[in-house]
């Protein structure tokens, strides 16, 4: 058997393999609140055969939403909403749930991608973006830089939606400090320059982070991960020594994973993006952790995500746009690995002749 398809752990959460849907948003809710278009998503993906499906940055506030058609857990009846999602997808497919609760903080209020992403005004349906000091994104508005009371509001938002999610049924919460949004403009010097003691030294400004891992922690009995931007590529921004501390300091709180990305916070960054570009993060946390690290990134082949798995880079890979463009990756990954994949009851009739063998049921 593969590497890539030997069973993982994340937390006491056992994986059927190490392969991850990483989380999409698909600008396609309504008021918060899943639409068709997720049950037709979701359903698609949750027929991959990959180890778990993380469910798209969902935002513990109204105004943490990117765009206002992002999904929201900010009140009982959307996590019922959500609920109802999970109870399809489990009636037909064996598949982990995970879902990824995020602020966007600064870079909220924004148009659909397909439409621009641009900042909407208040007439457009916009909003004012809250964030940890007044400095603005790109061309968005200066967002407003957030009071004690405020931080505190954000904490309880995130460990209320973490309950909320436990009680629909999720396997697993990530929580999003990475690409820029709110979790990790704390962390950045570049988008934080508070003065309190959320800004200044490294301590400070991971002090949110840390208090929301902690406080979600404790509300919920799942697993508990965190994703992370590993370096904003740009001076004097966030970088690798910060996260390695960080992660450090996660792991000593429990946490279940980290999933390692990059960038996203400064339209100044330089990045090179070829195949594994973020690999290198994943494998130098890993060497610094015994707690998973996933690695996340144009990661496109089966060989390539077994050898990040064989070698040790990484425990676990996610996908997300190679998931878009081919949903049954992890079949065809299977079929080139010499593995064998469940596949719905539905579906058996179409393992290849070739193939004879491939679908274990
Ligand atoms: C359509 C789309 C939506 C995304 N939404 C999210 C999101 O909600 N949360 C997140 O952390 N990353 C999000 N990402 C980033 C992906 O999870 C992933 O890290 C990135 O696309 C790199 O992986 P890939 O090369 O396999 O696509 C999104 C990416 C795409 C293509």
């Amino acid at each position: 058997m593969s590497h890539l398809f030997s069973e993982g752990q994340l937390g006491d959460l056992t994986l059927s393999n190490r392969i991850i849907i990483a989380p999409m948003c698909q600008y396609s809710a309504a008021e918060g609140a899943p639409t068709d278009w997720h049950s037709v998503h979701l359903g698609t993906l949750a027929q991959s055969g990959a180890g778990l499906l993380i469910i798209e940055a969902t935002s513990v506030t109204p105004e943490g939403r990117i765009s206002p058609w992002d999904l929201g857990i900010w009140s009982d009846e959307l996590g019922d909403a959500l609920q109802r999602e999970v109870e399809k997808i489990r009636r037909w497919s064996p598949i982990k749930l995970g879902i990824q609760l995020g602020h966007a903080g600064r870079k909220a209020s924004v148009d659909a991608p397909w439409k621009g992403g641009k900042a909407l005004s208040g007439s457009e349906g916009g909003w004012e973006t809250l964030a940890p000091s007044a400095l603005a994104f790109s061309e968005n508005p200066t967002p407003k830089a957030m009071s004690s009371e405020e931080i505190a509001q954000i904490k309880q938002a995130f460990v209320d939606g973490a309950r909320r999610a436990q009680r629909a049924g999720f396997d697993l919460i990530e929580l999003h400090a990475a690409h820029g949004y709110l979790l990790h403009q704390f962390l950045s010097p570049l988008s934080n320059q508070r003065t309190d003691n959320y800004g200044g030294s490294l301590e400070n400004r991971m002090r949110l982070v840390l208090e929301i891992f902690d406080e979600v922690k404790a509300a919920v009995s799942l697993p508990v991960g965190v994703r992370i931007s590993a370096t904003d590529w740009t001076e004097g921004g966030w970088d690798i020594d910060g996260s390695i501390q960080l992660a450090r300091a996660l792991e000593g709180r429990g946490c279940a994973y980290i999933h390692v990305s990059s960038g996203g916070l400064s339209p100044a960054q330089q990045i090179t993006i070829s195949p594994n570009y973020q690999v290198p993060f994943a494998q130098q946390i890993q060497q610094q952790v015994a707690m998973p690290a996933i690695a996340v990134g144009l990661i496109t082949e089966p060989e390539q995500a077994e050898a990040i798995i064989a070698t040790g880079q990484a425990e676990f890979i996610a996908l997300a746009r190679g998931m878009l463009y081919d949903p049954r990756w992890p079949w065809h990954a299977a079929a080139k690995l010499g593995d064998k994949i469940a596949v719905a009851p539905q579906y058996q009739r179409s393992e290849p002749h070739h193939l004879r063998g491939l679908f274990s049921v």
